[in-house]
């Protein structure tokens, strides 16, 4: 093994892969843990080229010994590694709690013997479940309503457990609703702007759960990364966790016409049953992240959209 001062668990996946790209990009030396069951090896092409060294190693988060060897020497752990699906998590309950709990006490296990210094945790803004209350805070009682955001809440806790406890520094983000170039259109779990995107591309009709009006605070990938570098360093979010979105929501209706518009197609719409486990609405408070983090959401919807449309024609994907 090289010596890296970052790990970033999941950096073969979306969200893993872009913030090992920011890291790169700064000259940073990153150790990337992945076993590729959701994550891809062609977005390991987009670490080529930068000026920082990277080192992957092929390796499952329930192997504690594995985890143990990966963050050796490392500073700050980005944990991005998850079965990161509520429908996947509804299929199959017990593995993802074995990936996405138990996956998370190795993280801060090995972290904490380690030395290493923060743990940056991946959580989610499904942890507040389908209460009417909108803007999501932090202060609201969560309420999951998937396995998912029962172990994402539950790793989240963990994390402030240790900090706690062991006085190892911990940040939970909880992301809304993530997309950008690199996010997986072709899972029978994908994401739905991917989906989206991908089917207009091949001139069919997206497939909808529900009637269309559900909304998100859809988030592009550049603030998610830009929320994860601040909070490796800053002091005042130690052992917090915090929203990160852009307090914006949008109907998966008005998606597809800001699309269609993009694209230049009208395909229709095919309306589905709503799915088990899916929360109505979603828009996240941000102010506990920009107080905490000095984050700031820099792309807004309709760019991050565009930008992801460029990525799947140019066929980066
Ligand atoms: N994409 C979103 O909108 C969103 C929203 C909220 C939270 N999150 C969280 O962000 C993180 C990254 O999500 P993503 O969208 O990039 O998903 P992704 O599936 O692209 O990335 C997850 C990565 O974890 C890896 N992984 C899965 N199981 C593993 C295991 N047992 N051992 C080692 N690696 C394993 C996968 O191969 C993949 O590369 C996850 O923790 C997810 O729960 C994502």
């Amino acid at each position: 093994m090289t010596t890296a001062r970052y790990l970033v668990t999941g950096g073969a996946g979306f969200i893993g892969s872009h913030i090992t790209v920011a890291l790169l990009k700064k000259g940073e030396s990153v150790r990337v843990f992945d076993n590729f069951e959701t994550g891809r090896r062609s977005n390991l092409k987009a670490f080529e080229g930068l000026p920082g060294n990277v080192e992957v190693i092929e390796a499952d988060l329930r192997n504690l010994a594995a985890v143990r060897e990966a963050v050796q020497g490392v500073e700050v752990v980005y944990h991005e590694g998850a079965l990161a699906s509520v429908p996947r998590s509804v299929a199959d309950p017990i593995k993802s709690l074995e990936v996405n709990v138990n996956g998370t006490q190795h993280v801060l296990v090995a972290a904490r013997d380690a030395g290493v210094r923060r743990v940056v945790f991946a959580c989610s803004s499904s942890v507040y479940g389908d209460t009417p209350t909108l803007p999501k805070r932090e202060d609201m009682t969560p309420t999951p309503m998937s396995p998912y955001a029962i172990h994402k809440l539950t790793s989240e806790q963990l994390c402030g457990v240790f900090t706690r406890i062991y006085g190892l520094e911990t940040v939970a983000l909880r992301y809304f609703n993530v997309f950008g170039p690199r996010q997986d259109p072709k899972s029978e779990y994908a994401a739905v702007i991917p989906r989206f995107l991908t089917a207009l591309l091949q001139q069919q009709r997206p497939i909808v759960f529900g009637d269309g009006e559900q909304t998100r605070d859809f988030t592009y990938i550049d603030n998610v990364v830009q929320a994860n570098l601040l909070a490796a360093a800053a002091e005042a979010a130690n052992g917090e966790a915090m929203n990160i979105g852009c307090g914006e929501r949008i109907s998966l209706n008005e998606v597809l016409r800001i699309a269609f518009d993009l694209i230049g197609v009208n395909t229709g719409i095919d309306y589905r049953e709503p799915r088990t486990g899916d929360v109505r609405d979603s828009l996240a408070d941000i102010s506990k992240a920009q107080h905490l983090l000095h984050y700031e959401p820099t792309i807004k919807f309709q760019e991050g959209l565009a930008a992801t449309l460029a990525a799947l024609r140019s066929g980066i994907e």
